[in-house]
């Protein structure tokens, strides 16, 4: 039997990982949740969300993965044959392949504001709304640059594990990391930031309610990428020695050193320019920015410009190493479960997802009158149904598997590597998946369903 394919080095499984982890989740929401729900109290609730929930469920899916070496589908048929369970394999397989539809939409955006940045466009614009709007409601231009997103992708995963995902992330990664460093001096240094950081480092414990709580935890389960079959796919690409409550430690740090690096980067900036407001969402980043961008270029036309292109360009690498850990599931599986060529699996999944995303991206053109359920778009849709119901449910399974219906020595092997770790933290890992996760993931998801407060 050939050899399976597996990450070289344990930095290559750290990066590929935190690769997944940092996103646009990171760039754009996290900063927006935090200048609207309490600065400062809502990252020290993040955080312990990170701790407690997070980690935890970070640690399970690789010992899932690790343990069996086999695409998630595969992994859960393995660990628990002929049992519902197994649908959970498929679940994170399907949900992985469904999010990759509209990540690759808005990924596209961050193309196209690259290229605008360096053509100068984006820091000498009148009106950045209307440039926002008109790009994203053309019927045409944003699908190109999806399909772009989505064949850079494609040439990461065909190239395979060691070849594509570690390579690139060895290379993305710090550039990443750097570009981050930069971007904060640039921000700090921008008269009036000081305004932006009390804003963002202000502790208003008023704003604290069960509600913030609730999407602190939502937000920490999307920004580490759990429940969707991309770190049981990754983990399973794991050495023997590597440490997996070591590798999810350094995996939940750099996600969330980035995370606040984001919001100190955006909100300084932003403050600094006292005439823009920030908006919500996706217009903080395509909309507010380029208004202080312009800004900065009218004072330094090489600061305006080169803050611009750092900022854009560090969205983009953020979206493309998720992107990448999005792919995977879905290309592992076709590949080892059908015995396909790499190619061919990676083609598949490409073109199904260039086909959806197709309808994901004229939803905010053309298709934009098209509503289903509560009035949604298809981008909604999609949005919607991964990121409130797949994630959600898809966590509390994890939970309660690994928690419940694993064996218990099974899963202190992987944690402490048969005995070579220490398994002093073994017992908080064990009640946190079993009780805490559990109850916790229930809440979130009557919250987020508008049953709770
Ligand atoms: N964690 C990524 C982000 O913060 C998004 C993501 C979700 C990636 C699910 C993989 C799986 O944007």
């Amino acid at each position: 039997m050939a050899t399976r394919a597996n990450f070289s080095s344990k930095l290559g499984i750290i990066l590929a990982s935190a690769g997944s982890a940092v996103g646009l989740g990171n760039v754009w929401r996290f900063p927006t949740e935090v200048g609207e729900n309490g600065g400062a109290a809502f990252i020290l609730i993040y955080m312990a969300c990170v701790v407690v929930l997070g980690l935890p469920l970070m640690v399970s899916e690789f010992v899932i993965g690790r343990h069996t070496h086999k695409n998630t589908a595969d992994a859960y048929r393995e660990l628990a044959p002929g049992t519902p369970w197994v649908l959970q394999g498929y679940m994170g397989v399907f949900t992985s392949w469904f999010i990759l539809c509209y990540y690759s939409v808005v990924s596209g955006w961050t193309l196209k504001y690259l290229i605008g940045a360096v053509a100068n466009e984006v820091t000498t614009l009148t009106d950045s709304t209307a440039y926002f709007t008109d790009f994203t409601s053309d019927p045409w231009l944003p699908v190109i640059f999806m399909v772009l997103m989505m064949l850079l992708c494609h040439q990461v995963i065909v190239r395979g594990v060691q070849n594509g995902i570690e390579r690139y992330s060895k290379l993305m990664m710090p550039l990443l990391l750097l570009i981050i460093a930069v971007l904060v001096v640039c921000s700090f240094s921008m008269p009036g930031s000081e305004e932006g950081l009390r804003f963002l480092l202000k502790p208003d414990f008023s704003k604290i309610d069960s509600g913030v709580i609730l999407s602190a935890m939502g937000q920490a389960f999307f920004s580490l990428s759990i429940a969707m079959g991309c770190l049981c796919t990754y983990g399973s690409y794991f050495s023997d020695d590597a440490r997996l409550m070591k590798t999810a430690g350094s995996v939940a740090l750099i996600d969330t050193t980035v995370a606040v690096m984001s919001g100190f980067i955006i909100f300084p900036a932003v403050f600094s320019v006292a005439e823009v407001a920030p908006d919500a969402g996706p217009g903080l980043v395509f909309i507010t920015l380029p208004k202080v961008f312009q800004m900065a270029f009218e004072h330094v036309p090489l600061i305006g410009w080169f803050f611009a292109v750092m900022f854009y360009l560090l969205l983009l690498l953020a979206a493309l190493t998720s992107m990448m850990s999005i792919h995977e599931p879905t290309t592992a599986f076709l590949l080892e479960h059908f015995k396909m060529e790499r190619r061919t699996a990676t083609w598949i999944v490409t073109l199904s997802c260039i086909i959806v995303g197709v309808l994901c991206s004229m939803s905010f053109g053309p298709l934009k009158d098209v509503r289903f359920l509560f009035g949604m778009t298809f981008f909604d849709f999609f949005d919607y149904v991964s990121a409130k119901i797949f994630l959600p449910v898809g966590g509390f399974i994890i939970a309660l598997f690994t928690g419940w219906k694993l064996d218990r020595q099974l899963v202190r092997d992987e944690v402490t590597n048969h005995g070579m770790l220490s398994s002093a933290l073994f017992p908080v890992f064990m009640f946190l998946i079993r009780w805490a996760a559990p109850i916790a993931i229930v809440l979130i998801f009557l919250n987020e369903l508008g049953i709770l407060g």
